[in-house]
């Protein structure tokens, strides 16, 4: 099943973001595409609060660092944006393998290089613009735990 919305505001962006945080259980892997300035950090913010990070954190794209990492209740919500990342080998270097495990919960913007290397998303989620530059965000799960996620998502 797919599932899609049309955002009209950055609230409205936050607050699927809000809902996705609130029924995610981990380990739970997302990747975000679209282009520049779509929303996908937006998204994370509202993932953030819905996993409980505490709001004195201030969620932006980790695109230097490439991964930022934030403590919440009882999961570790893992932000990555892969824009500058040269090659699929350069994962080694930043650590990605040690972010992975049963309290993680993965995000990634720009996740080419993780897909190359056959890295399993349970989630897709898709940002476009429409003609009048409101944003269409499609979700597209994979494999039962991504389905499940999404069943249980209200829309
Ligand atoms: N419906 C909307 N959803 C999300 N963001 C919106 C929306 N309408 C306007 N905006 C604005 O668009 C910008 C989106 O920026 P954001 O950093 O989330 O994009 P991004 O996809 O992470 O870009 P990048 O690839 O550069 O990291 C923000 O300034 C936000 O306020
Ligand atoms: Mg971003």
């Amino acid at each position: 099943m797919i599932k899609k919305i049309i955002s009209y505001t950055s609230e409205q962006t936050l607050d699927l973001g809000k809902q996705i945080g609130q029924t995610v259980s981990s380990p739970f892997a997302i990747a975000l595409k679209g282009d520049l300035g779509a929303g996908k950090t937006t998204l994370v913010q509202g993932i953030a609060k819905g996993l409980g990070v505490d709001e004195n954190y201030y969620i932006t794209s980790p695109t230097f660092n490439i991964i930022n990492e934030y403590p919440a209740k009882k999961v570790r919500l893992c932000h990555l944006d892969l824009y500058r990342l040269g090659s699929a080998d350069e994962l080694e270097y930043i650590g990605f393998d040690d972010l992975t495990g049963p309290d993680a919960i993965i995000v990634v913007e720009w996740p080419d290089f993780l897909e190359k290397i056959q890295f399993k998303f349970d989630l897709e989620i898709k940002f476009e613009f429409d003609s009048d530059y409101n944003r269409v965000i499609s979700l597209f799960p994979s494999g039962h735990t991504g389905e499940n996620m999404i069943t249980n998502l209200v829309l």
